[in-house]
């Protein structure tokens, strides 16, 4: 259990952790930009010395574009390991003209910080930062073995960092991680994620005739890529919404009954999901909850769809090409390399002669169930408690995030946690990004017990 000292430290210095946040909120690191570059070189190193300060062993790595920050502070080699991850890029903050505030003058009003990164990931990145600074203050020491890996590039897609852990992994070598990059159920409802959808990008050629043809002269002779496209796109669901490629539901791991109630008893609102969305209706798969689609059971959705004449007026032709970019969201326990090729046979299948096909696979990502009741989680349980007065609620995220795969994969920690103190109304990658100081302060409490109860766990 935490000493109450340091909850008490904590309480006490909550002013000075959120002036000493906007400092990290006014450097600019917009990791696709490279006019930023320098920037975001500023951030990593305004992260290197701020955990040197505090009393970590503390290093830049280089990789091919923006660095990673190493850290560490270690007390027993029995004592459990923890990584923390987290990202210290940010999204383009435009359009610029829709900021109350300047995205990178981060300002507070309403109970909350207005920056860009506010929430995704420096605000909920710092929470440890600040929660590590007081432990070591009161206790001199951390209770468990902590290693950090912080990162530049999450928000392109973390291109070097599948390379940076081959060559890093022994120095990462931990029992558990800790990913401060999701978010709360609501605000102030604190949540554990278990799972993340996997994801499949396609994109689909198809190629007619040579060039356009007239219509009148052709017509009647070729088969015509758009209407094609279009009737590949339609076979690929039924009218009642779901999936029609064969196979594709064979390995979904079903909702188990205790999920079921779970999801039920958190009780989605579903007349303001849908004043949000701008729908009359929610519509999906027949079966599940509206809750459960988005997040437990797989999709398909087409992203976009070119081809042909659609400019003013009218032009009478036979179009020589057409596509379109289709994703797949997957659940537990699909395979990506295997829906891609039940994807890839299924339209090859509804193409018929006279058009050439493409396949294009563009982005995959494995889907990830964790363990509830692993003890790790419990002890995680029990500090968001301490940290924000109630028990966290277990949910399912329908997004993925590639970076989980690669520590699953190269560093096979026994459980991961995603936490996140941020809302799902803070606005991240939009204008007027903001982040609660409650949430702010309760996160600080929450790592910093989380630390003393992983020790025994
Ligand atoms: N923090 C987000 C991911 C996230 C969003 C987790 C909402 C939980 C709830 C992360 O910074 C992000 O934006 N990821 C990108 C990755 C992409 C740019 C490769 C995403 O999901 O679009
Ligand atoms: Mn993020
Ligand atoms: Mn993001």
């Amino acid at each position: 259990m935490i000493p109450r000292e340091i909850l008490d430290k904590i309480d006490e210095n909550r002013t000075r952790y959120v002036e000493e946040l906007l400092g990290f909120l006014r450097i600019p690191s917009i990791s696709t930009y490279s006019h930023h570059a320098a920037d975001v070189r500023r951030a990593a190193d305004w992260v290197l010395h701020h955990l040197k300060r505090i009393g970590f062993q503390a290093k830049i790595c280089r990789t091919e574009r923006h660095p990673v920050v190493l850290a560490h502070s270690l007390v027993h080699p029995d004592a459990p390991t923890l990584l923390i991850y987290g990202h210290y890029d940010v999204q383009p903050p435009e359009p610029l003209e829709e900021w109350i505030s300047p995205p990178f003058s981060p300002s507070i009003r309403d109970g909350c910080v207005y920056a860009r990164g506010a929430s995704d990931d420096k605000g909920q990145l710092f929470t440890y930062l600040k929660a590590m600074e007081a432990v070591l203050a009161v206790a001199g020491n951390l209770p468990i073995n902590v290693k950090l890996l912080v990162e530049g590039e999450e928000e392109i897609g973390s291109p070097s960092l599948g390379r940076f852990l081959v060559e890093h992994r022994d120095e990462l070598q931990c029992d558990a991680i800790a990913i401060s990059d999701s978010s709360q159920f609501g605000q102030g409802i604190p949540a554990i994620t278990y799972a993340l959808r996997g994801l499949c990008y396609l994109q689909v050629d198809l190629q007619g005739p040579r060039f356009d043809l007239h219509s009148g002269s052709f017509g009647g002779l070729v088969a015509n890529p758009v209407q094609v496209l279009a009737e590949i796109l339609a076979g690929l669901k039924t009218l009642d919404g779901r999936v029609a490629i064969p196979g594709f539901y064979d390995d979904v791991v079903d909702l188990d009954q205790q999920e079921r109630e779970m999801m039920d008893a958190l009780k989605l609102d579903e007349d303001a999901l849908k004043e949000y969305l701008g729908v009359d209706e929610l519509t999906g798969e027949p079966g599940y909850s509206p809750f459960e689609r988005k997040t437990a059971r797989p999709t398909l959705d087409v992203n976009g769809i070119w081809g042909g004449f659609s400019g003013e007026g009218a032009k009478t032709i036979i179009p020589a090409r057409a596509g379109a970019k289709v994703s797949m969201r997957l659940v537990p326990n699909q395979k990506p390399e295997k829906i891609n090729r039940l994807f890839s046979d299924f339209v090859h299948s509804m193409t018929p002669r006279g058009i050439k096909l493409e396949i294009t696979e563009l982005h995959g990502a494995t889907p990830v169930l964790i363990q509830r009741d692993h003890a790790v989680m419990k002890a995680a349980s029990r500090a968001i408690e301490i940290g924000f007065g109630r028990t966290p609620v277990h949910v399912r995220e329908g997004i993925s995030i590639p970076v989980v795969n690669l520590f699953e994969e190269l560093l096979e920690p026994e459980s991961i946690l995603m936490l996140g103190w941020g809302s799902p109304d803070d606005g991240t990658h939009s204008p007027n990004e903001r982040f609660h100081l409650d949430d702010f302060h309760r996160g600080i409490r929450a790592v910093a017990a989380l630390l003393y109860e992983m020790k025994g766990a």
